[in-house]
């Protein structure tokens, strides 16, 4: 969550440097952004609640600065609460991304000692403590004593009048650096740095760094100094356009019949070594958050069907509670489009002191989980700029399913079926269902609630539908098992409440079908998607029938109905739904 973006270096235009980085960051957070650079000796900064969009700066020119898009935890979004915050004199800005779970001790002490407070942040307790440790001593061991005190996982950029340095301190929160010419960078992510240079640093855990000139690394709590390890990252800088497409989610979701082919046609050798340490390990957990979590659930019904494998699923969030059971013998794979998720990143890192094997999904080089794997699988879904995962669901869920079937030992099976699955989609995104989707998004304007229903490996299907329809489209929707509905839910459904059917030609057809009936009885619309066509569908949206395959169509088709939903609902932006952020970095 939030994005940090810094600069120092020869050019003397930092203000619009940084800026320009904070827009290609802002995806991590938008409720309001701002920029501080150093000016003869003083700090001149701007802050602005809401997304930066088309803005300018109008900071004076300077080498140095830092700049953030805040994903608000503490305070509400107002420009007090917005980064950078100073200290009582304005001589230090600061930079922040995690949580300060000690701020109100740490506050309630520096409130004793005089200091001022004008937000109601964490955050600006950080450069109160550096103010504090500034009269003892230099700017340097003043941070680091300063992020020794703070308790949680906690990323902090730091600038001050009477230095010359950027220092940044890590522990949980993702921070890059980057080596340029004459020039040096800090972000949250390298997906901004690696358009300036490709060296790049990754800051790990209780590590600082100071950039002044060079970059100087100390390990903390004791500051001893390290050897930075620079790589030089092959990347293409992938400025992610909209090209003909109104939001990214649009061009997302165009995009996955290649992201399908691509897993299908070119990835065999990684998926049989995928399939190989699933084979050999003793208890293999898959976890993930949001909706990667729905990807790690599908997985537990495609090993069982395909690969008569058992597999357990976690939610990522709930998993360091049940880890004790991990053996070095067992194999762990946390699945995340961002790689980022402390959720997903904690429990890897516990995980890994146990000896345990991790092979990660995820769909960013580089990034934090990437960086702790043993085995490495990159969905290679392109960068995905829209809050809401589209395209990196369908990778996640293609390859799941090769991984079963190589692990049953048809591997060309489940070729065939992703390259239909692929053909298919292609299909729905150029012919008459998109127009019938943006008719039945229209009648479902003025809906309160949403339900969808999906039984055996078509539940995931149907969870992940319903957190499309919930964080695109802003409408209550709720996913549950076709079984669960006699007990408890079904009191919920009513006159002309929608119901949609996730319906494969599969064992769980004849019930989903009782399940459809049931809800009609009691006056529920009902929307089928699938292979096959039944009366009691009010609506009903055709894929193709490709077996454990048909999940994908029908999932984009909940995409596309949760995109057209949004239009008609005029939500302002659906690729930045409010109060959400692309990787969530805080607990
Ligand atoms: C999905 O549309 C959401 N943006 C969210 O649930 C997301 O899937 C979750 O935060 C996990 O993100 P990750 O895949 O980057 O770990």
């Amino acid at each position: 969550m939030c994005g940090i973006f810094g600069y120092t270096g020869n050019k003397t235009n930092a203000a619009n440097i940084i800026l320009d980085g904070l827009k290609g960051l802002e995806y991590r957070g938008y409720d309001s952004w701002g920029i501080a650079i150093k000016v003869n000796g003083s700090i001149e900064s701007e802050k602005h609640v809401g997304k930066i969009g088309n803005a300018q700066t109008n900071l004076p020119t300077s080498s140095i600065g830092i700049g953030h898009t805040r994903w608000a935890t503490h305070g509400g979004v107002t420009v007090e609460n917005t980064h950078p915050h100073t200290d009582c004199k304005k001589q230090v800005a600061v930079l922040h991304n995690g949580i300060v779970e000690n701020f109100q001790e740490l506050k309630d002490e520096l409130q004793k000692k005089g200091h001022k407070f004008v937000s109601e942040t964490d955050t600006e307790v950080i450069a109160h403590l550096i103010e504090e440790y500034l009269k003892t001593k230099n700017f340097v061991d003043a941070v680091r004593e300063t992020f020794n005190n703070l308790k949680g996982l906690n990323a902090i950029v730091a600038l001050y009048t009477k230095s010359s340095q950027i220092i940044a301190a890590k522990n949980g929160s993702p921070l890059i650096l980057g080596v340029g010419k004459g020039e040096l960078f800090v972000a949250s992510d390298a997906s901004e740095i690696v358009k300036h240079t490709k060296q790049v640093i990754f800051l790990e855990d209780r590590q600082l760094a100071v950039l002044d000139k060079k970059i100087t690394l100390y390990s903390l709590p004791g500051g001893t100094e390290i050897e930075p390890k620079i790589h030089t990252l092959d990347w293409q800088f992938e400025k992610a356009e909209k090209g003909e497409f109104k939001h990214f989610i649009l061009k997302e979701i165009y995009e996955q019949p290649r992201v399908i082919e691509n897993i299908a046609l070119n990835r065999r050798g990684e998926i049989n070594n995928l399939a190989q340490m699933i084979d050999e390990a003793r208890g293999t957990f898959l976890l993930g958050c949001g909706t990667a979590s729905y990807a790690a659930l599908a997985s537990v019904y495609l090993f069982s069907s395909i690969a008569k494998k058992h597999v357990n699923f976690s939610i990522g969030s709930e998993f360091k509670y049940l880890e004790d059971y991990l053996t070095p013998n067992s194999l762990l794979i946390p699945i995340s489009q961002s790689g980022e998720t402390i959720d997903v990143v904690d429990p890897v890192e516990k995980a890994k002191k146990k000896g345990v094997r991790v092979a990660a999904i995820t769909n960013v080089l580089g990034s934090t989980l990437y960086r702790q794997a043993d085995f490495k699988f990159l969905l290679g879904a392109g960068v995905e700029k829209a809050v809401i995962a589209s395209k990196s669901f369908i990778a996640m869920i293609s390859t799941l399913l090769l991984t079963a079937y190589t692990l049953a030992g048809k591997q060309q099976e489940g070729i065939e079926i992703l390259k239909n699955a692929s053909n298919n989609v292609s299909q729905i995104l150029k012919d008459e269902t998109i127009e019938q989707i943006k008719k039945l998004a229209v009648r479902l304007e003025k809906a309160d609630h949403i339900y969808v229903l999906g039984r055996g490996l078509s539940y995931a299907a149907a969870l992940e539908a319903t957190l499309k329809i919930k964080e695109t489209a802003c409408v209550h929707a709720e996913g549950f098992a076709g079984g669960e509905l006699k007990h408890g839910v079904i009191s919920l459904i009513d006159k002309g409440i929608p119901c949609i059917i996730i319906a494969p030609n599969d064992e769980t057809f004849d019930e989903i079908i009782s399940n459809a009936q049931e809800v009609r009885a009691r006056g529920a619309f009902i929307i089928g998607i699938g292979p096959k066509n039944n009366q009691v569908f009010d609506e009903f949206i055709q894929t193709a029938d490709v077996k454990e395959g048909t999940l994908i169509p029908q999932i984009v088709i909940s995409q596309l109905l949760a995109y057209e939903l949004a239009l008609v609902r005029g939500i302002p932006d659906p690729d930045k739904p409010r109060n959400l952020a692309k990787s969530v970095t805080v607990k």
